[in-house]
């Protein structure tokens, strides 16, 4: 695997995207600011889907933006190289998405008031949207069979690192002020409010015909149908989009269809080793 990772205090991460050698000094002192919203997620939780959202409250419902600027433009990574040098001397209030681990954020988003989201899910669901989506990615090796992925996922050695390890690591953020956890499973349950949870936060406020048009638009199917959503601008340089889409299935629960009851009893078993000192209401798929 080490061909297609970049190790950073043991964390792997895809070296094709992530931050080169020669700009990480300069990178680890990028200033965060107070009218930043920073959207953080271990990969494949729905962060696509939480910028959508974000994108449509910045612009109260318009679909304009998300329909002519690609995603990665809208809330640029900070960790990739092309994020980094058009957030660096961005205007006004900036979207930012991080997938990094608390440890390896540039250090200023701990004393900016910068919003930040970090949103959760079910890593059963995120163990097989990853074999998925790994299956049809360019630059990350990718697994034959789920049985083998399964593996990689336990032990960490996926991009970005251990979910479980992600998860601790943000979650001592909980309770400050500038900190709103949400979940995929929620939000896929109820998204009018949980939109509006975080319009509260961001301190927003959408008119009716804003909220119903922003729901409209964050819909799975229309953003399955958005080509500045659904990478398919990128198909054939970083996705070979014939056999799949980052738009999957767009449902919770999916891994029972794909789990063996030996895996489940083993994925429980080291959850629950894991995870037992956080509050489990945290998690609301357990
Ligand atoms: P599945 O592979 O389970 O379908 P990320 O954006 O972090 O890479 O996460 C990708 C996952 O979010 C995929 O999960 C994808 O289908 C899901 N997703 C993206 N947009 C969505 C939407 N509008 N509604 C529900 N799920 C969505």
């Amino acid at each position: 695997m080490s061909d297609q990772y970049v190790w950073l205090k043991g964390i792997p991460l895809p070296a094709l995207t992530f931050i080169p050698e020669a700009l990480r000094e300069e990178w680890e002192t990028f200033v965060f600011k107070d009218e930043d919203v920073v959207i953080l997620t271990y990969p494949k939780s729905g962060t696509h889907w939480l910028i959508e959202i974000l994108c449509l409250i910045f612009s109260k419902g318009d679909p304009k933006w998300i329909q002519s600027v690609p995603i990665w433009d809208r809330s640029p990574w900070v960790e990739t190289e092309s994020g980094y040098n058009s957030l660096k001397d961005k205007e006004g209030p900036r979207l930012i998405s991080s997938h990094l681990p608390i440890q390896l954020i540039p250090k200023s988003l701990f004393s900016s008031k910068a919003k930040v989201i970090y949103l959760i899910r079910n890593p059963r669901d995120i163990l097989v949207a990853g074999y998925f989506f790994y299956r049809i990615s360019n630059f990350i090796k990718k697994p034959e069979l789920l049985e083998e992925y399964f593996e990689w996922f336990i032990q960490g050695n996926v991009p970005y690192g251990s979910w479980f390890d992600h998860t601790h690591g943000w979650m001592s953020m909980k309770g400050k002020e500038n900190f709103l956890i949400l979940s995929y499973e929620e939000l896929k349950r109820d998204r009018r409010s949980n939109t509006e949870k975080i319009c509260q936060f961001l301190g927003k406020k959408l008119e009716p015909e804003e909220l119903n048009s922003l729901l409209k638009n964050s819909s799975f199917q229309v953003m399955k149908e958005n080509k500045m959503s659904n990478y398919s601008l990128l198909r054939g340089q970083y996705l070979d989009e014939k056999n799949g889409s980052i738009l999957r299935k767009g449902i919770s629960g999916d891994w029972k269809n794909y789990f063996t009851v030996a895996q489940a009893e083993a994925f429980d078993k080291i959850f629950q080793e894991k995870m037992a000192d956080l509050p489990q209401e945290l998690f609301p798929w357990e």
